[in-house]
């Protein structure tokens, strides 16, 4: 995956797509590059690769470069195909250098296409898979073709996710853009108006936002953008309500977007859970699209997720089964359809993602679909292309995260699913009344007690810079303590590239604790729930093997705090809404480990925040 940019109009400058790019950085970072066009028809090429340091190094080739350009296309790379080289960094051109194109995704076919353009005599100087799009694109402008046509024409013969923008130096103003099953929006502003994968790229620049379709095509130029289908009929353009502010996409102050999304957990959780208690007591989800009647027949639901939104799914699956009694099966998104679930039209299947582009879990609700069961989606991006497909969506209210370790999105997902757990309780009539009513004033606690659990980052902070040295971490927890380990496991893996292990409490006998001795740390969630007795033991069993335990427990917990060497306490609350409060220690210890490592927490190395590949 990777991010893309156009900009087209007497105000479109070099500047916008370097902003751009830097705000599309989460996306991949292996190489970053612009192709910028002038009026008079030159098209200049900046590409760089520098380890996580390319989008600096593009805006140093790129200083003194004079402005007066006209229109341009940007690209921030994750590789696919083709190893990390310039040669492999995007724009690609076709033969003649005219045609520039920026692309996402994965073009599946294009070994075969890529031979057939060779024994044609076109010429690659690539081992990307986009490089045929340039030219394929060459072909058919040669054949009289437009370039709305050209793409048109060429995103029906490739296959794959994707998007991509493209643009030809003979008539630079014009940029066209097209997409399927990856992500693409419009924006127009006074100066310029935009293409790019995301909103925040061309936030404060662009004042009207657009949502491109799959496999529909977009043609910006400098007053104007169309929206058409394959077929070449012209579409309506639809806009999208977009409620984040400019700030909110940059840093604000703190050292980085990890420690600024950390922070910004209490406004998100109370973003996510504002206004959804109705003054009768009940709860409201106003962006359900199913009724009532059709979440009663539900017999069976299935939560699907990668990663981060993956552990944040495991909770929902005891607070749905406890509330409503609905048996629910969990999985990873890129096993779901491969395992031929049975589905059938009372079946749920929820699907738990941030960005909802990841394409795991895309094809996961599109197969669900397929099957003819109902779908939801959780997600943090008003009309992302999951939210757009799925039969009823809610969204989580966290403000765009940057930060490659999802950790605002993670305790919203929690929030808005228990919300979910509650609401589908409701509608069965299977909890009374003021058990939900109880619940839901223990949630809207949870923003004063994040930031109760924030408050211990100093401290957090010099434990983690201790730390510093140990080779192995192990997670233990159970029940919602389980995901809750697995999540901090993850955190550290991904920022401090430390092996880190989650594993149920309970099963470390059955194996693991072979690998417990004085050098490993354990943390391990004992915060009071009915299995808190049996946790507490099975800490005892890695104590007194020698490892050194790290406990998140309540506040005031003397019997817990006397098994560990180091407390994270966090307050009490309801057992199954612990899991918003015993993820925040984990996320700081992981944070502050790996600033102390000397890692670039925004930019882990080998990931992208968005996986649009499968
Ligand atoms: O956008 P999504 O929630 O679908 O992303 C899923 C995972 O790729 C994501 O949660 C990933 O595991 C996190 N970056 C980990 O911090």
């Amino acid at each position: 995956m990777c991010g893309i940019i156009g900009s087209t109009g007497e105000g479109a400058t070099l500047n916008d797509l370097l902003e751009g790019l830097a705000r599309l950085e989460y996306r991949g970072y292996d190489s970053a590059g612009v192709a910028v066009a002038r009026a008079d028809g030159t098209l200049d090429r900046i590409r760089a690769v520098d380890g996580t340091a390319s989008l600096e190094l593009l805006a140093e080739l790129a200083k003194g470069k004079s402005e007066g350009y006209i229109a341009g296309l940007g690209h921030t790379r994750w590789a696919t195909h083709g190893r990390v080289t310039t040669d492999n960094a995007h724009p690609h051109f076709d033969c003649s250098g005219r045609i520039g194109v920026v692309h996402n995704g994965i073009v599946e076919n294009f070994r075969e296409l890529k031979s057939e353009l060779e024994q044609t005599g076109h010429v690659f100087s690539s081992q990307t898979d986009t490089e045929v799009i340039a030219h394929l694109l060459e072909d058919y402008l040669k054949h009289g073709s437009t370039l709305k046509e050209a793409v048109t024409e060429s995103i029906s013969r490739l296959r794959g996710a994707m998007s991509f923008v493209a643009l030809d130096a003979d008539d630079p103003k014009i940029l066209v853009a097209t997409k399927r099953m990856a992500p693409l929006i419009a924006g127009s502003g006074s100066g310029a108006n935009f293409v790019a994968s995301d909103i925040p790229a061309i936030l404060g620049k662009a004042d009207t936002f657009y949502q491109i379709g799959n496999d529909q095509v977009v043609v910006v130029s400098p007053g104007d953008i169309k929206l058409f289908d394959l077929s070449g009929n012209s579409l309506e353009l639809p806009e999208i309500a977009v409620e984040w502010d400019l700030e909110a996409a940059v840093k604000g102050g703190y050292p980085d977007f990890m420690s600024k999304e950390i922070f910004e957990q209490p406004a998100a959780v109370r973003d996510t859970l504002l206004g959804r208690l109705n003054s009768e007591g009940e709860i409201v989800l106003d962006e359900m699209r199913l009724n009532p009647e059709e979440l009663r027949n539900i017999n069976k639901v299935f939560i699907v997720g990668c990663g981060t939104s993956f552990h944040a799914g495991m909770v929902a699956k005891f607070a749905i089964e406890h509330w409503t009694r609905i048996p629910v099966e969990l999985d990873i998104s890129s096993e779901f359809r491969y395992r031929d679930p049975v589905l059938d039209p009372q079946t749920l299947v929820i699907g738990v993602s941030q960005s909802g582009e990841t394409l795991d879990t895309m094809a996961a609700m599109n197969e669900a679909s397929m099957l003819s069961a109902k779908t939801l989606v959780v997600s943090n991006v008003m009309g992302s292309s999951m939210a757009r497909a799925a039969d009823a969506v809610l969204y989580t209210r966290a403000g765009p995260e940057i930060g490659v370790a999802a950790t605002k999105t993670h305790t919203s997902q929690i929030a808005a699913l228990l919300l979910l757990a509650l609401y589908l309780a409701q509608v069965r009539h299977s909890i009374y009344p003021s058990e939900i009513a109880d619940v839901y004033s223990e949630m809207i606690k949870l923003p004063q007690k994040i930031e109760e659990v924030l408050a211990s980052d100093a401290s957090i902070e010099e434990v983690a810079q201790s730390m510093v040295g140990i080779k192995r971490f192990y997670f233990i927890g159970r029940q919602v303590g389980y995901p809750v380990a697995l999540e901090g496991a993850l955190k550290l893996k991904e920022i401090s590239y430390l092996p880190a292990e989650g594993y149920p409490a309970g099963e470390l006998k059955h194996g693991p604790i072979a690998m417990i001795d004085s050098d490993a740390v354990v943390f391990g969630i004992v915060t009071r729930t009915r299995l808190w007795e049996k946790t507490i033991s099975n800490v005892e069993e890695v104590r007194v093997r020698g490892a050194k335990i790290v406990l998140i427990a309540n506040q005031g917990d003397s019997e817990s705090e006397v098994l560990g060497d180091v407390i994270f306490e966090v307050p009490k609350t309801h057992p199954l809404l612990a899991p918003v409060l015993d993820v925040i220690p984990l996320q700081l210890f992981a944070y502050h480990l790996a600033v102390a490592l000397g890692n670039d927490v925004d930019r882990p190395r080998n990931l992208a925040k968005t996986v649009t590949v499968e």
